[in-house]
């Protein structure tokens, strides 16, 4: 048990006080920004004259070589330190003696973590926003492939217009879009160094906040040292935009596994993106959407256990704020896990064009274009409404889509119907007439494709 404040204390710890209060399990994962905080903080020490410049060398070479040592695994971070920070200090001072004492000087472990955690959020917000623009690359490449695949739109998972393909995809490119602008406002909010903080209220010591802050890339120091090591409304909001990301991947996964049943067939899973059952020799599981809607949970399950931590803290720190970590780093890991899965299995999904089409015309989403034909020839709405309702009425009669009826047994429902209705109730005519912004015809669909083009290219 390697403590860092035995002065005041005349008994050691209980072991299992130890054990309950130790963080270290969980906290390696911020061994990189730990020393990156540290050799920022030495060497500002240095250059305010509070520690001399063979200590800051020291100190230097010391970080660097425990640096390398865990990196290679000659040194293992073990549990007998009760945090990271410990393990550094006291890896520290082993291998340097005396100059690795004056490191801390001027600094809290409120503010060390603090930074600590800010470091390491940051550096994931740009890794996750990497990994959502290759998911939007993915879905431009496909939208492209499908502007005329042809298939139903559904409002209460009813059949209701037809659209494509390429549109369908581009609601969750607008979607993932968004996602990345949410992850770019929190960096901007976020960046800002807590370190110089202290405990809570700064130090005597003259640090050059701004001098630290700049040179690990903050926008500035934080401007208030209580709420410097307290504030963890940057993880929270980082959360917020995890569970909205997986929300979006979840409602996704859901519409992969209704396409994947046999019911609807609309897509092939690839062999490599799904599973078969031990017992059932026929099935194709669609495991990775399932998986990436059930972790959806998961990652709803940080966002709140952290608000929840959070809501009855009084200022400053306090050890709760010790729990921010595990689900934060899982919620990460998991999120970036599922957006690098999900755009494998879109990479290499199969669309069944012809049944999607087939689909759209059995489910009648060109009824209401069929109504606007008769429209067109000078029948009032509500009249053409029900004329079509019995056409729907009579094709279902006869296991017929609109345009498989022949023109007398259209003839037979209304007089009005001319040759011209077969070309007014294709798939094609009735998608390609949609060409206000936003809408799935071909033309509208280029231009919106041509914008997320622009907007990846930047
Ligand atoms: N392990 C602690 C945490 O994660 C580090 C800060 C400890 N500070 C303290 N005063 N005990 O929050």
């Amino acid at each position: 048990m390697a403590q860092l404040w035995g002065g005041r204390f005349t008994k050691e710890t209980d072991k299992l006080v130890y054990q309950f209060n130790a963080s270290i399990e969980f906290d390696k994962t911020l061994f990189y920004q730990d020393i990156e905080g540290s050799l920022a903080h030495s060497a500002m020490l240095c250059k305010q004259g509070i520690i001399t410049d063979t200590d800051k060398e020291a100190i230097e070479k010391g970080l660097k070589s425990i640096l390398k040592d865990v990196s290679s695994g000659e040194l293992q971070i073990t549990d007998e330190y009760e945090d990271i920070h410990s393990f550094v200090e006291a890896n520290l001072i082993k291998r340097i003696g005396e100059p690795g004492k004056k490191l801390h000087t001027g600094r809290s472990r409120n503010d060390q973590v603090a930074l600590d955690m800010r470091l390491f959020v940051r550096k994931e917000v740009l890794l996750l926003d990497g990994l959502i623009k290759d998911l939007l690359e993915t879905l431009l490449n496909l939208m492209e492939e499908h502007l005329e695949t042809y298939m139903p739109g559904f409002t209460h998972l009813q059949k209701a217009q037809p659209v494509t393909l390429s549109h369908h995809l581009g609601a969750y490119f607008e979607m993932f879009k968004r996602d990345r602008l949410r992850l770019r406002d929190i960096y901007k909010r976020m960046n800002y160094c807590p370190l110089g903080s202290g405990a809570l209220a700064g130090t005597t010591y003259p640090l050059d906040r701004e001098y630290t802050a700049n040179k690990m890339g903050f926008i500035a120091p934080t401007l208030n040292s209580m709420d410097g090591v307290s504030d963890r409304d940057y993880v929270i909001e980082f959360l917020s935009a995890l569970s909205t990301i997986m929300m979006h991947l979840s409602r996704f996964s859901e519409e992969i596994i209704i396409w994947n049943s046999n019911e609807y067939s609309f897509v092939e899973l690839d062999d490599a993106f799904s599973t078969g059952s031990s017992i059932m020799p026929q099935k194709k599981n669609p495991d990775i959407a399932e998986l990436v809607r059930g972790k959806t949970g998961r990652v709803y399950g940080s966002l709140f256990s952290l608000l929840t931590i959070m809501k009855g803290l009084p200022l400053a720190y306090n050890k709760d704020m010790q729990e921010d970590k595990e689900g934060t780093f899982d919620a990460i890991a998991t999120t970036k896990d599922c957006v690098l899965l999900f755009t494998g299995m879109l990479q290499t999904i199969k669309f069944n064009k012809q049944v999607m089409e087939k689909s759209a015309m059995m489910g009648f989403t060109n009824a209401t274009d069929a109504a606007d034909y008769l429209v067109n020839k000078g029948m009032a709405f509500r009249d053409a409404h029900s004329v079509i309702g019995q056409l729907v009425l009579t094709c279902i009669e006869k296991q017929k889509s609109i345009e498989e009826l022949t023109l007398s047994e259209l003839k037979e429902i209304s007089v009005v119907f001319e040759e011209d209705i077969y070309q007014a109730v294709s798939l094609k005519t009735c998608v390609e007439r949609r060409t206000t912004i936003g809408a799935p015809g071909k033309e509208a669909m280029e231009m919106v494709i041509r914008m997320h083009k622009e907007y990846l290219a930047d």
